[in-house]
């Protein structure tokens, strides 16, 4: 190690000391969430235990079958089943035609069917559809009501610790729109993971490193004003960084100054370094007000420049393991690498790259922090930087089998079908956006309800403009891209937040109504329905814990959202045709009431999961 980086190693192992003590806590954290949290048995789930039964069945009737999970599913509408599963993989297991095996399986079904929770099955197509006991209906419903807020966790990762990597902002400008779906599909992958049993750590990996805060230091040390810096830090430092590349295309020679200004960075200039610790305190004070707005919290923000210290020891690694070259000047390349593109891990002034540092926080994260799997929430315009980090992080032993890490890409968000970029000053701040959604959804409760005092008004359309703006991110699959629009957003009539929301909001009024003529609700030992709305609700709520599974299987939220806007539709139907309050039989009442009760549970919390919060009225 080379004198002049020695001070920067001196400098910023001052600035972290803190951070070493958080790490230890948030280690320890975990040790004890290990130890002490009571987790919940996937298998004690009544969907889960039909299952079970099917896959014993299965076993003993073809001994050869490998099977430990089997996909349940809701038929097509047309079919008249509870639910279904396929038999394409099992056929080709058993050398069997997936139509004849659907045949013979739903034969076995009900031959057994008096020691299962089914009543009878029936092949179509190559598909098996049960129809399950009436009497399940009522243990499914005492097991959410008793289970409450845990209803959908389950134990499947309790052995693990995920690491997501998201929002990673780059310092010294706001948070723009564009890190938006990183920021809250990350959050969410979180809060999912969680539910699955596993321990989570939530890394807001800041871009504060590298060749652009050559740029920034040339430019706050040309032209900035204390003053604005203090007033507003992120937007003036935009304003300097933006500048610096207009007067850069009228003078070339800035390119090179900047790149220097860089290198001395690097070099641990002390002035330079003070003032980049300075733009990155406020950067993150700044950023702060955005997470608070959406309610979310992370365990560190260390960032690039936490990871440089490692670096040479790295590449001393790669070097060895002849995984790269030196090049005639400082750089270090990797050229062949699973026939990937070849890139640098030092340039030929030997500064570190973006891959270089996240390489590094890789190894860290795997080491110092524990994890098991990390997830890096991230554009998929980043996606051949994630497969070159892999790549080597492979071939350097780092991943493995019981390690890995996953790229979770997504699209962009789209204003009027366009691309936004920070470097011609067309970014969209978060902050702003988020305001502004707040006054829309003001100005929509207003209409609806003109006599609402002020204060309750701007709490309601907080939870409505800003659960809006998240859900609009999430309701689309992934990779898709995302044209924001307001009458979309802030639509009450379907697919939205605001929508989902209304629905918990109306059962609230009716157990509300309810429980004033009605204190104590009792759990009626028969479950009593009358019409398939309420069927088809009941199984809903019984797939609930597998579409947890499902999107933390699949990184992917919008089968949650899609979930939801089906309840709701449901429920809404089922709210116009019937009315619990009228009901007579009661048994049939008290069937009711704790189907909804039921509903509201499994509403609000996914809402939750989804950083949505739902607001007392609408
Ligand atoms: N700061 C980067 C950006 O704004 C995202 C960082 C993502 N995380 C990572 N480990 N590379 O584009």
């Amino acid at each position: 190690m080379s004198e002049v980086q020695n001070k920067l190693y001196r400098f910023l192992a001052k600035y972290y000391q803190r951070e070493e003590q958080n790490i230890k806590n948030l280690n320890e954290k975990i040790k004890n969430e290990k130890l002490n949290r009571q987790y919940i048995f996937y298998g004690d789930y009544i969907l889960s235990q039909v299952k079970k039964q099917i896959i014993n069945l299965l076993k003993s009737s073809f001994p050869n079958l490998e099977i430990n999970d089997l996909l349940i599913e809701e038929p097509p509408f047309h079919i008249k089943a509870d639910f279904c599963f396929a038999c394409f993989d099992l056929g080709k297991q058993l050398k069997k035609s997936p139509l004849l095996l659907a045949e013979e399986i739903a034969e076995i079904i009900n031959i057994n069917s008096q020691d299962l929770f089914i009543q009878s099955a029936q092949a179509t197509a190559a598909y098996v559809n049960l129809n399950l006991k009436p009497e399940i209906y009522s243990s499914v419903l005492r097991q959410i009501l008793e289970m409450n807020d845990k209803y959908g966790e389950s134990d499947l990762n309790k052995d693990k610790i995920v690491l997501i990597d998201y929002s990673s902002p780059n310092i010294a400008k706001p948070i723009g729109l564009n890190h938006l779906p990183s920021t809250i599909i990350g959050q969410v992958l979180g809060n999912i993971y969680w539910q699955t049993g596993a321990s989570v750590i939530r890394h807001n990996y800041l871009g504060d490193w590298g060749t652009n805060f050559g740029a920034l230091l040339w430019a706050y040390l040309h032209w900035a004003d204390e003053q604005k810096i203090k007033a507003s830090p992120a937007r003036e430092l935009k304003n300097l960084y933006v500048r610096f590349f207009e007067e850069a295309t009228q003078n070339e020679k800035l390119i090179d100054e900047a790149r220097e200004m860089f290198k001395k960075l690097e070099e641990g200039d002390s002035k330079l370094l003070s003032l980049w610790k300075k733009i990155r305190d406020l950067s993150i004070k700044d950023f702060e007000k955005v997470y608070k707005q959406l309610g979310i919290k992370f365990d560190t923000y260390l960032g690039e420049s936490y990871f440089l210290e490692n670096i040479d020891k790295i590449i001393d690694e790669v070097l060895d393991k002849q995984i790269a070259k030196k090049g005639d000047d400082l750089s270090i390349i990797v050229d062949s690498l699973n026939n990937l593109p070849s890139f640098l891990l030092r340039k030929a002034d030997g500064t570190t790259l973006y891959l270089t540092r996240d390489l590094s926080a890789l190894k860290m994260r795997l080491e110092k922090f524990n994890a098991d799997v990390i997830l890096y929430v991230v554009g998929s315009e980043q996606s051949l930087h994630f497969q070159q980090l892999f790549a080597l992080a492979e071939r350097l032993g780092y991943l493995t089998e019981n390690k890995k890490a996953y790229h979770v890409p997504f699209g962009l968000i789209l204003i009027d079908g366009k691309k936004m970029a920070t470097r011609k000053g067309s970014l969209i701040e978060m902050e702003d956006l988020l305001n502004e959604a707040v006054e829309r959804a003001k100005s929509i409760v207003v209409k609806k309800n003109s006599s609402v005092k002020e204060k309750k008004l701007l709490k309601i359309a907080e939870i409505i403009g800003i659960g809006a703006v998240v859900y609009n991110n999430l309701r689309s699959s992934r990779l898709q891209n995302i044209d924001f629009n307001w009458e979309r957003v802030l639509n009450f009539e379907s697919a939205s937040a605001p929508y989902l929301q209304y629905s918990c909001v109306r059962i609230k009024s009716i157990l509300k109504k309810l429980e004033l003529s009605n204190k104590e609700i009792f759990l009626p030992q028969q479950i009593i329905f009358e019409n398939n709305l309420e069927f088809q609700l009941m199984k809903k709520l019984m797939l609930f814990p597998d579409i947890i599974l499902r999107v933390q299987l699949e990184n992917a939220p919008h089968y949650l959202c899609n979930y939801l806007e089906d309840i709701a539709q449901l429920f809404n139907k089922f709210y116009d045709e019937t009315s619990i309050i009228k009901t007579t039989d009661e048994n049939l009442r008290n069937s009711r009431i704790a189907l909804i009760k039921s509903l509201l549970l499994v509403l609000e919390k996914s809402l939750n999961l989804l950083n949505i919060q739902v607001p007392e009225m609408m």
